[in-house]
């Protein structure tokens, strides 16, 4: 793994940190801009969707990613990292085509997205229909489970119509995978939005959410990374990605 040792100096060096307060800060300072046109579909995610993936280059391009998404895709629990096992295809392109023209904000990341880093719209194409087909963590951080009920409540009524009944997203319509995401990241990425600093983020959820308390928060979050992962979905405890050995 080479690779991976000169990307973990390149993380070093450049400083963007690991760090949780390099994490907090987020970026450009948490302004409320504007939403409106929070999926245009235009630039490097249009022309990523038409294109036929390359397995074989997809798996060579997710090594970077790696060095902190982990070779298996599962992130970590502590919600540092996400995972990206499993998410929808069209999300992860959305996400990444974001991030690269800096619709969404993070800075950790940033330099290692680079077209210059991992190449243009092929690569995108190419790594993330590899991370989608990637089995999911069985143990993604939860929550303290101590306020559940309301936690289920408030997701009946305020989030089933976009993340469906058990999390599971909608692929076409560009909505998050959120079931069997880590808590912690959940927790960053719902207050971000309901706060205006994540600025790719959907108006309308923007809306649905805008009352909620930090412990209604909390409690729909803990409730949504309870949420069984299909079976089919998931894999072993202890499996190992077999694509890099
Ligand atoms: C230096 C660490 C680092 C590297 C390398 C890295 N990422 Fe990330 N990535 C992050 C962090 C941190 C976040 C979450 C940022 C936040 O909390 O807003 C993230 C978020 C994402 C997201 C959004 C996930 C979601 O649920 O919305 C996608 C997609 C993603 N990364 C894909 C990639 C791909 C593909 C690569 C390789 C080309 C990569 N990342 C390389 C640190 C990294
Ligand atoms: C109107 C549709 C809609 C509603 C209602 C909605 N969401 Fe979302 N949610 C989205 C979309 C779309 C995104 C991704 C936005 C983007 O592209 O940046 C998202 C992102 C998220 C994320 C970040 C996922 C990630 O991988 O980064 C979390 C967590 C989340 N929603 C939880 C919830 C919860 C919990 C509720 C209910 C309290 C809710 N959402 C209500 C549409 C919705």
């Amino acid at each position: 793994m080479k690779k991976l040792t000169a990307i973990a100096a390149a993380i070093t060096i450049f400083g963007a940190g690991l760090s949780a307060s390099a994490l907090a800060a987020g970026g450009h300072g948490g302004q409320v801009t504007d939403v409106k046109d929070w999926n245009t579909g235009e630039g490097e995610q249009s022309v990523a969707m038409t294109l036929t993936p390359d397995r074989e280059n997809g798996i060579e391009v997710y090594e970077v990613c790696s060095a902190c998404h982990l070779l298996e895709g599962w992130g970590m629990t502590n919600g540092t990292f996400p995972q990206l096992a499993g998410q929808h295809k069209n999300v992860l392109i959305k996400q990444l085509a974001d991030i690269r023209a800096l619709n969404r904000d993070n800075p950790t990341m940033y330099p290692f997205a680079l077209p210059e880093s991992i190449g243009d719209e092929q690569a995108i194409a190419d790594v993330t229909d590899y991370i989608a087909k990637l089995p999911m963590n069985p143990e993604n951080g939860k929550g303290k489970g101590d306020n559940l009920a309301l936690g289920e409540q408030l997701y009946k009524d305020n989030c089933v119509q976009c993340h469906a009944d058990n999390g599971e997203g909608n692929q076409e319509k560009f909505y998050p995978k959120i079931v069997g995401q880590h808590y912690a990241y959940m927790l960053r990425q719902f207050e971000w939005i309901r706060d205006g600093k994540r600025r790719n983020a959907n108006p309308d959820m923007v809306k649905q959410i805008a009352g909620f308390s930090d412990a209604d928060m909390a409690a729909v979050i803990d409730y949504v990374s309870r949420i069984p992962v299909p079976a089919k979905d998931v894999a072993p405890i202890g499996w190992q990605n077999p694509d890099y050995n």
